[in-house]
This record gives C-alpha cells, sequence and structure tokens, in this order.
C-alpha cells in the first residue's frame, strides 16, 4: 500500500510582480478570493485531502502568511466582547494547530525546483503535497482529494493536469503522454514551458503535485532548465522510469489567479458558486455589462 501523504509544502516566496501595485508590501498570497486569501484556499484543500502539517517556503516581507493561520488576539477579545460569535468563528476556521505550520525560508529566487527542495528538511523521507496557492481549482471535490484518492491505489508520483490551448504550452509544465486509464494518463516524459512547435502533448501541470522523497536528491544537483531556474519540472522528469508517475485528469476548474484578469474571473465564480451571493452577484454583473 502507497505511504499515506501527511505533509504539504506551499511555496510562497514569490514577488508577485504581475499583481503591482496590490503586492508592493503585501504577499500576493494574501488577496482575496472573495472574502478567503488566496493561501487559506489552499491550505483548506490540504486540509481536506487529510494534510496534517503545513510547510511554507517563505521569503523576506511574508509575515502576514504566518500571522493569518495564528491566534489574533487582540482582534478575537473585541469580537467576543462585542458578542459577534460568528465573525470570532470565521476568524479561527483559519488557525492552524501548534506544531503543525512550518515556515523555511527560499533565500534566493532561484525557481520552483529550488523553493521545494528549500523544505527537504520538514518534509523528511515521506512522500509529499506541493500546492501553488496562485492555482485556484473550483469544483465539487478538492483536487488534492482526488490526487490522493488516485494516489493511495497507485503510489508513485501524481500530478494534476489540463488540456491547454497549443499556442499556451510556453507557459507550463508539459506531458509526454503514455496509456490512458479513466482519469489517469501514464507520464512518459516532462518538459517545462516547451514551444508550442516542440511540446510533446497539450496536456500541461497545474500546481498541485504528489510526490516521493527521491525528487530531493534530483533537485540537490541545482540544475538550471527553463528561464535559467531550478525547475521542479526537471527534477520530477529524472523519477520516470524509476517510479510510478501519472497525470490526474482532475474534475474541477483552474483559475490562473497569478495574473489579473484570471483572478478576477476566479472571483466571479467563486461568488456565484456561493449560495448566499449568487443571485445578487448575477444582477451585479448584468447591470454592469
Ligand atoms: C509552474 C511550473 C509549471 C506549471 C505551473 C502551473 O510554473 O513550473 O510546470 O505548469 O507552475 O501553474 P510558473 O507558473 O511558476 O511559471
Amino acid at each position: 500500500m502507497a505511504k499515506r501523504v501527511r505533509k504539504a509544502v506551499f511555496p510562497v516566496a514569490g514577488l508577485g510582480t504581475r499583481f503591482l501595485p496590490a503586492t508592493k508590501v503585501m504577499a500576493k498570497e494574501m488577496l482575496p478570493l472573495v472574502d478567503k486569501p488566496l493561501i487559506q484556499h489552499a491550505v483548506e484543500e490540504a486540509r481536506a485531502a487529510g494534510i496534517e502539517e503545513f510547510i511554507f517556503v517563505t521569503a523576506q516581507g511574508k509575515q502576514a502568511l504566518e500571522d493569518h493561520f495564528d491566534i489574533a488576539g487582540e482582534l478575537y477579545r473585541t469580537l467576543e466582547g462585542r458578542g459577534k460569535t460568528a465573525q470570532l468563528e470565521v476568524a479561527r476556521e483559519a488557525e492552524i494547530p501548534p506544531g503543525k505550520l512550518f515556515a523555511t525560508r527560499q533565500k534566493q529566487p532561484l525557481g520552483l525546483g529550488h523553493a521545494v527542495w528549500c523544505a527537504r528538511a520538514q518534509v523528511g523521507d515521506e512522500p509529499f503535497a506541493v500546492l501553488l496557492p496562485d492555482d485556484v481549482i473550483l469544483g465539487e471535490q478538492p483536487c488534492l482529494k482526488q490526487m490522493v484518492e488516485a494516489y493511495d491505489g497507485i503510489g508513485g508520483n501524481v500530478v494534476a493536469v489540463v488540456d491547454v490551448p497549443r499556442e499556451q504550452t510556453d507557459r507550463y509544465g508539459i506531458l509526454d503522454t503514455g496509456a490512458e486509464n479513466g482519469a489517469l494518463v501514464e507520464v512518459r516524459g516532462l518538459v517545462e514551458k516547451p514551444k508550442p512547435a516542440d511540446a510533446p502533448s497539450t496536456l500541461s501541470i497545474i500546481g498541485r503535485y504528489i510526490l516521493q522523497p527521491e525528487v530531493f536528491d534530483e533537485l540537490e544537483r541545482h540544475e538550471r532548465g527553463a528561464g535559467g531556474e531550478i525547475q521542479l519540472t526537471d527534477g520530477m522528469a529524472r523519477l520516470i522510469g524509476r517510479q510510478p508517475f501519472h497525470g490526474l485528469r482532475f474534475e474541477g476548474t483552474r483559475y490562473d489567479c497569478g495574473d489579473k484578469l484570471g483572478w478576477l474571473e476566479a472571483n466571479l465564480a467563486f461568488a456565484l458558486a456561493r449560495p448566499d451571493m449568487a443571485d445578487k452577484v448575477r444582477a451585479m454583473v448584468a447591470k454592469l455589462v
């Protein structure tokens, strides 16, 4: 039986330059989707998949990310004093229990592979998940939960995949695909951000991974790949053939919240999915357009 996935890594060291000026002093992962920061969406998805330990790969100026999952004494006391129990409950929902949230620093922006490698000591010798908070998935079942269920059956490494238009392959990690079995696709190779003409398929990785700890040995080489960065895709590619490696065509819609338009669209989609807001949002949009 596959070893249980208990830990998740959240690379949150990025500068968020695509969101300036909003991200001049604020971490981009604190941007809200309706009323909840992106990082909380990712943490809740991990929790729903059975994750117990949360590892943030962080950087200078990202303090708010840790504070958000702590207690907020002053706020709690004020809400309590005013009898605002519902709001207090909402604020407390974000807490991560003591000893379950770890932060490690990525001291230089050397790429996603380097960021994940920075978490090697906290992860240790066991399988782990990686969630990129910029990628948000709206669906019936949390994306990582779907992946854990697939992983429990097949073990090895599992990445979430989606088909993209061919002209966009240079934005993603792309699969060289093998046999398909339902939603599972065997991975024969991986290429980071290939030109459309060179892409082995149009099946792209989105920011959800279940990986075996051997990937750290590959990332340890610190080899530069696409864009001069240490790429997670390259480290993962070296595991193919040695361990099972699959892509999962998950159910749900993925939004790229690292991009202004993607983030706006995600806000609308999430608001429309909320029974307490849907009608009002629909009326508002109709009025605007
Ligand atoms: C990263 C990965 C890429 C993946 C993408 C998903 O790229 O390197 O393989 O497809 O996330 O969002 P980035 O968006 O950081 O350029």
